[in-house]
């Protein structure tokens, strides 16, 4: 099926990577880098409603990400708190729903507790879907939806792929179909390997701080130029 060369990716996933090494070049501390990483958070989910993306989904935090030091750990879980206190009314008056996905046991109370807020605070908007991974890792997601599908009673032979997916952590989303990686690293790093089977993958160089209104259509760009055919063949005129 030839593709609407001007819609837009229904969903976009992104990989904000670069903060570290964006505060080195200052001369600041790391934890900088991830503050300026939410100031360009807030801008690409601006972006994003003004393109008509309806998801977006971005890992914050990592089921790896615990191997950090742990003064890196409790800043990030701190600059996440203060960010939703920041930002959650703005978000709320942008029309952004907004969406947690990860494994909630592990964080604190105060955290678990910022994000049911932020989840039912927003939960009638309909602008734009920001899912916020968080705690999260691909492996984890499979392994979890397959404890929750066998919990539930479903037979091996009724476990389908349709069946695992409604028991996936953005089970409410349609599967990413633009992926995008900052910072110039070349990999998925455990991010929806589950959601990603028949994505776009654009890897940028950018920093993730320095990621703006430009990169973004620069993907969107490479995006459209992709030929998807999901597994099947092309079809051409020639062909039908
Ligand atoms: C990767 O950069 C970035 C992270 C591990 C954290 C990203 C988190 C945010 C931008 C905060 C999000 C906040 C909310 C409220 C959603 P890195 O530290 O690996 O950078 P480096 O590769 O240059 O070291």
């Amino acid at each position: 099926m030839a593709q609407d060369r001007l819609a837009p990716p229904r969903h976009v996933a992104i990989v904000m990577d670069g903060n570290g090494r964006w505060a080195k070049k200052r001369f600041l501390p790391r934890f900088f880098g991830h503050k300026a990483g939410v100031d360009a958070l807030v801008k690409i989910v601006q972006a994003c409603i003004d393109r008509d993306i309806e998801h977006l989904t971005v890992f914050a935090f990592s089921s790896e990400n615990w191997k950090r030091p742990s003064d890196e750990v409790s800043g990030l879980m701190g600059l996440v708190l203060a960010a939703v206190s920041r930002y959650l009314a703005k978000m709320g008056a942008m029309g952004v729903r907004i969406r947690i996905v990860g494994d909630r046991d592990a964080v604190s109370d105060k955290l678990r507790n910022a994000w049911n807020e932020a989840e039912s605070s927003t939960l009638h908007n309909t602008k734009l879907t920001l899912n916020v991974a968080f705690n999260y890792g691909g492996r984890w997601d499979i392994v979890q939806a397959t404890r929750k599908a066998i919990a539930a009673g479903v037979p091996a032979d009724e476990l389908t792929e349709a069946k695992l997916s409604e028991f996936m952590a953005m089970a409410h989303a349609p599967d990413p179909d633009l992926f995008i990686r900052t910072g110039g690293e070349v990999r998925i790093s455990n991010f929806l390997l589950w959601q990603v089977a028949y994505t776009e993958f654009v890897f940028s160089d950018c920093l993730w701080p320095e990621f703006g209104e430009r990169e973004l259509d620069a993907a969107i760009a490479a995006f459209h130029e992709r030929d998807r055919r999901f597994g099947g063949v092309k079809e051409t005129p020639a062909e039908a």
